[in-house]
This record gives structure tokens, C-alpha cells and sequence, in this order.
């Protein structure tokens, strides 16, 4: 099979190194990628916000099969595009990458099918959503609805907190993705990010995995994409998983189906296990970066059968089989990431990858033949284990081996299971 991968981060970079082991694969190409995934695939330089480009390419190559990594093209239509135009593609409809696109249509999906949620409203102008606020009181969750690249939520333990968010939103801060606000109530309880493959009417469930959000080591400081996580969760039993995909994932497949617009792709459910069980806290429409690098480590089946049986509704006839080890990676990026940060800083070396550890390039770029530091996130390095505490263990004996300056990482990665570990 001739395949195509879209995008350029850590999340791509992990994809591409599995699909590059299918026995299935006659060729890889990526758009437009990044170093590490050029060590699997061949690289595009394809501008992939131009849909009818990327169509173009495919049939001058003959792609079968397209796997498109980020959230933006889903949202801007490119497997629309491509499934117009014959072409297989993971991922799904513009309608259906609302499911990220817009919180509010989510909620809406939530309130239609039961699917267990914070309580909320959607409002489009300031006033009645500071009333709302105030009649419900901090803490409280304030939403820009669009797409704002992890930034556009502010859980407000205060009601001055939450005002002034209602205020930012609207004042433009998140450009036209504020237009619309979410008020929602808060959550208390454990977060889980937990990924299911989806042809439009069934669901198979893949892997759990714990993100660390915030930039601080002890989750301190602000929000970023994601500074390390590792797989599984231990918060996800196996009777949590099951409550998940009846009370959550499944009706809101049916749900998705039933509206006339079936999901195809993965489903990226981000979780609050709370006293009451499973509620979900938001959808994304592709893999989490850097979830996906720990899954793709634990995948033990071959990927290109399970994402082509995903975009073409044979998800039925399909399984997938994990190895027990934890997976854990940590996030090494720019110091000043995620506000502002100098580019191009050489890296002079990377440790050799061996059975249980790998480095996933994101943010990195080849300047006259030296490897350079081009993004916020930059290496992911990776490691397996029998428990959280010795993939943890490799993983930043390997880190220490990256010689890059302008580098910094968390170093406790891992610090919740490690003391369900300890304790
Ligand atoms: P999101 O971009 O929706 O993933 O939100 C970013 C982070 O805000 C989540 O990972 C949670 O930590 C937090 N968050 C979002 N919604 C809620 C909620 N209703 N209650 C508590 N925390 C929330
Ligand atoms: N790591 C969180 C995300 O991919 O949205």
C-alpha cells in the first residue's frame, strides 16, 4: 500500500516509525514532516492547508491511503476533499471533526445522547454568560468554542477569574474561535485520555494514557501540548474502559451516525474519572501528542490494517493487541516554551535508540547537515518498562544522554502512578 502521512510533530514522527514496520507498506511518504519522520518516509514539501495540492499529489503517486495526523486540515475539510476524490483517508468529515472543532456542538452530542458531562450553556455575547457565572459560582470552566491550540480554557477557581475570562474570550483574545463561550461546571477527580478507532459504527478501543499538561514539574505554571505522558493509565480499569465505551464512547457513535455525520478516525476522549465514574471533559478528532508516542511503542499489531480498517467501515473484522509494559515519554523543548523561545539551537546529540527507548523528533529541522531546534516541543524521548517507575527510570537516563543546550524537560513525569507504585 502506498501511503501518505500529514503532518510534523512528535505525533507524526511515532506514526510514521510504526507504519514504516507494516509488512503491508510499499511506500511512505510525508507531508510535510520533519527529520525523524524523514528517516522513515519520504518527505513532501506539500503545503497541506492547500487541499487540492495534497489531491494532486496523491494521484500523481498513486497514494492509496492518506493518514492525516493534526486536527486543523480535519477541521478545514481535507478528508472531504480526499474521499471525494477517491482517495482512503484516516480521519474524519469536517462535519464530524466538530467533535474538536466546536466544544459547544459537543456538549450539544452530550446533552442529546446522555452521555455523562459537566453541566453548561453556550453563549455568544458577555452579558448573560457573566449572569450565568455568577448565578453558578467558582470554581467554574470558561470555553473559547473554537480551536485555540490547547489555550482557549480557563478553570476559574474564582468568580473574578471567571469573569475576566468571560471578558478575554470576547474581547478577541482567542481570535474568532471566542466568538462563542462555553460555561461549564467544574470537574473534580483524575484525568484520562483514553483513544478509540472508529469506522462510523463501531468503535474499537485502543489505549489509556496520562498527559502532563502544565509546564512546572509538581503540574505547576501554565498549560502547554503536553510535556510527557506514558500508557496505561492506571486510573483506567478495566471496568472504567467498559463504562467508557457504553456510557460514553458508543452512544456518541450512534449519536454521531444518527445526526448524518458517522465519525471515521480515532476518537480522542479526554476524561474526569469522578466519584460518579467516567464524564468527559472534551473530544479531539486525532491522536494526542505526545499520547500517541507511548501508545505506538505498546502497539503490538501491525498499524496500517487498523487505520485503513478504520477509514474504509471493516473496524469489525479487526483487533488490536498491547504489549503489557508501560510506555513513557518525556517532552524535551525550547527554554521560555510555551511563551517565547529562540529558534534554531543546535542539538549535538541524541542517544542511540535501542529495544526500549526512542527518540520521536517534533520541533527539529536540518540547517546545513546540524540538527536544530525549530518548535516549543522539540525531542520526545521515550522509554518502555515493566513498571511506571522503570520507564521512567530509562527514559531520563536516556534524556540525560541529549546534548542540547537550549533543552529543558519536567522531571517527574510519571510522579502519579510512581507513588500508586510506591505506595
Ligand atoms: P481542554 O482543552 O478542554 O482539554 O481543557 C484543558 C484542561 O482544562 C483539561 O485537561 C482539564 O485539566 C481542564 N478542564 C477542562 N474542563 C474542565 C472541567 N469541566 N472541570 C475541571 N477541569 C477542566
Ligand atoms: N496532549 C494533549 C493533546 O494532544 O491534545
Amino acid at each position: 500500500m502506498r501511503v501518505l502521512l500529514i503532518g510534523s510533530g512528535g505525533r507524526e514522527h511515532a506514526l510514521a516509525w510504526k507504519l514504516a514496520q507494516s509488512p503491508l507498506l510499499t511506500a511512505l511518504y510525508a507531508a510535510p514532516g520533519n527529520p525523524g519522520i524523514g528517516e522513515e518516509a519520504t518527505l513532501v514539501d506539500l503545503d497541506i492547508t492547500d487541499d487540492s495540492a495534497v489531491l494532486a499529489f496523491c494521484r500523481k503517486e498513486s497514494i492509496d491511503f492518506v493518514v492525516v495526523g493534526p486536527e486543523a486540515p480535519l477541521v478545514a475539510g481535507l478528508a472531504d476533499t480526499l474521499r471525494t476524490g477517491g482517495i482512503a483517508v484516516f480521519g474524519p468529515s469536517a462535519a464530524a471533526a466538530q467533535l474538536e472543532g466546536s466544544k459547544g456542538f459537543t456538549k450539544d452530542i452530550c446533552a442529546k445522547y446522555s452521555i455523562p458531562t459537566g453541566a453548561y450553556q453556550r453563549f455568544t455575547s458577555a452579558e448573560p454568560a457573566k449572569a450565568y457565572v455568577r448565578a453558578q459560582g467558582a470554581p467554574i470552566v470558561i470555553k473559547a468554542d473554537g480551536l485555540a491550540a490547547g489555550k482557549g480554557v480557563t478553570v476559574a477557581m474564582t468568580l473574578d477569574e471567571a469573569l475576566e475570562a468571560v471578558d478575554s474570550c470576547f474581547s478577541g483574545t482567542f481570535g474568532a474561535a471566542g466568538a462563542e463561550v462555553v460555561v461549564e461546571a467544574y470537574l473534580d477527580g483524575e484525568e484520562a485520555s483514553f483513544f478509540c478507532l472508529c469506522d462510523g459504527k463501531t468503535a474499537l478501543p485502543l489505549a489509556s494514557a496520562q498527559d502532563h499538561k502544565r509546564v512546572g514539574d509538581g503540574d505547576t505554571g501554565p498549560n502547554t501540548g503536553g510535556m510527557g505522558a506514558y500508557s496505561p493509565a492506571p486510573v483506567m480499569t478495566a471496568q472504567m474502559v467498559e463504562r467508557t465505551m457504553r456510557e460514553i464512547i458508543e452512544p456518541t457513535i450512534a449519536g454521531m451516525a444518527d445526526s448524518g455525520h458517522p465519525f471515521t478516525g480515532v476518537l480522542f476522549a479526554g476524561l474526569m474519572i469522578t466519584t460518579k465514574g467516567p464524564e468527559l471533559i472534551e473530544y479531539n478528532v486525532r491522536f494526542g501528542d505526545p499520547e500517541c508516542q507511548v501508545m505506538m511503542m505498546r502497539l503490538k499489531s501491525d498499524l496500517l490494517p487498523l487505520l485503513y480498517a478504520a477509514a474504509t467501515g471493516t473496524l469489525a473484522n479487526v483487533s488490536a493487541e498491547w504489549r503489557d509494559e508501560v510506555a513513557l515519554t518525556v517532552v524535551m523543548a525550547s527554554k521560555g516554551y510555551p511563551g517565547s523561545y529562540a529558534k534554531n539551537t543546535p542539538i549535538v546529540k541524541l542517544p542511540p535508540a535501542d529495544a526500549a527507548t526512542k527518540v520521536f523528533h517534533a520541533g527539529t529541522a536540518l540547517k546545513d547537515g546540524q540538527l536544530v531546534a525549530t518548535g516549543g516541543r522539540v525531542l520526545n524521548v521515550t522509554a518502555m518498562g515493566q513498571t511506571v517507575s522503570a520507564a521512567q527510570k530509562t527514559a531520563y537516563a536516556a534524556l540525560d544522554r541529549v546534548e542540547w543546550d537550549n533543552g529543558f524537560c519536567r522531571r517527574d513525569i510519571g510522579w502519579q502512578a510512581v507513588k500508586r507504585e510506591k505506595a
